[in-house]
């Protein structure tokens, strides 16, 4: 029997939401290129296309805009909730209780209770926040884009186009990408005929993990630690003699540049080429690769997205804490969309182990 750990080149499904495509380096969300969306599109018409299958027509788009403004209502039960979860539970964890008590979904869901699940994620995160900052706590507003409306909420105040377009870029970026961790957790516990809530607080389980949506984070830790580009090469060397990673490299499908770091960091360029950080990130990715080509001659390591959404959530200025839970706001989208197709699909899944304890204890 043979093992294929990590599941790494099973096919367990057919999906028509995303392709892959690890060798050359692109990403498709059903027929677009991800490059060509980024900038072009919103978190909303993105969410259309994955859960619909197109993007809205101009037809459709008054009908669309309208669900998403009905979806914003943050209840005084959450806020009261919010406020007894103790200060040192973290954001996902906080999310992961609130998001439990919220009435399940009809099976499948409409489109709009699956948009109002959706927008109760950053909702609930910004509530939190401010909380924790000691600040009121701030409604969302009608009038105001998905990715608009969550920088209102955490900052208390209308934010500018050049945030809102890079947070809307990341957020387009991000939400969607095949089979992975937390996504496939997702529909594992469809699998099962378990409900819509079940599976999407398992997958932010999943993204948890440092190895998935924990990157960021420590790719910031480390831009900090590493402080100047002279001393990034010491500072690299020191962790791979050590055999440790370096984070923001490298990618279980990808075998070559993730498209979404290629169109993250044209994303950053554009709104902040002239912060000093970025002429570093830069320089210290270049420098990254050269030596992980030294470490690893037998490996295919290249940039991932992680390392460049580290930039623009440093350039729209979103707290650290927030980067991971931020990403849980993207990804919501896909896993829903992953949510469906399973549900519409549906086989238990259910795979082998292979057993190498002993057989024969007395
Ligand atoms: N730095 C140094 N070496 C690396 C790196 C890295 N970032 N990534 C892989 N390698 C090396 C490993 O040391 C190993 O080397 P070996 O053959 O000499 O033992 C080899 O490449 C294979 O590594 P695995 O961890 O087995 O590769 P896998 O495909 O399982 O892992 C992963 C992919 C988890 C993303 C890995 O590259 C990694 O840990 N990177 C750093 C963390 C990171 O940036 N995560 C974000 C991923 S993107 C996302 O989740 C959206």
């Amino acid at each position: 029997m043979r093992v294929n750990a990590g599941l790494e080149g099973i096919v367990v499904a057919d999906t028509e939401i995303s392709h892959v495509n690890g060798e050359e380096g692109q990403l498709i969300y059903r027929g677009y290129d991800v490059k060509q969306l980024a900038r072009k599109i919103t978190y909303e018409q993105v969410v259309h296309l994955l859960w619909k299958g197109d993007l809205p027509q101009q037809k459709e788009e008054d009908s669309w805009t309208k669900i998403w403004k009905e979806a914003y209502e943050l209840t005084e039960e959450w806020i009261e909730f919010l406020k007894i979860i103790p200060k040192e539970v973290d954001m996902l964890s906080s999310l992961r209780s609130i998001l439990a008590t919220l009435d399940e979904p009809a099976s499948p869901p409409t489109m709009a209770q699956a948009i109002k699940f959706l927008v109760s994620v950053p909702m609930i995160i910004a509530a939190r926040y401010r909380l924790l900052q000691d600040l009121s706590i701030v409604h969302p507003r009608k009038d105001l884009s998905f990715a608009a409306n969550y920088l209102y909420m955490l900052r208390g105040e209308i934010p500018s186009t050049a945030h809102v377009q890079g947070l809307d870029a990341y957020l387009v970026l991000t939400a969607e990408h095949g089979f992975n961790a937390s996504t496939f957790t997702a529909r594992v516990v469809t699998s099962t005929e378990s409900d819509l809530i079940s599976a999407i607080i398992a997958a932010i389980g999943a993204l948890k993990g440092k190895l998935h949506g924990g990157a960021p984070l420590e790719v910031a830790d480390m831009l900090e630690e590493i402080r100047e580009v002279n001393r990034a090469e010491k500072w690299m060397r020191e962790k791979l003699e050590n055999r440790e990673k370096l984070m923001g490299f490298g990618h279980r499908v990808y075998k070559t540049m993730d498209p979404r770091a290629e169109a993250l960091r044209d994303v950053v360029q554009k709104n902040a080429k002239n912060e000093p950080w970025f002429q570093f990130a830069v320089q210290t990715e270049q420098i990254a690769l050269a030596l992980l080509k030294e470490y690893k001659p037998h490996r295919q390591i290249y940039t991932n997205v992680e390392f460049y959404t580290a930039a623009i959530l440093k350039a729209i200025r979103l707290p650290k804490e927030l980067y991971v839970p931020t990403f849980a706001v993207s990804r919501t989208a896909g896993w829903i969309a992953h949510i469906l197709e399973q549900a519409n699909h549906n086989r238990i899944i259910r795979p082998s182990a292979r057993y190498v304890g002993c057989k024969d204890k007395k």
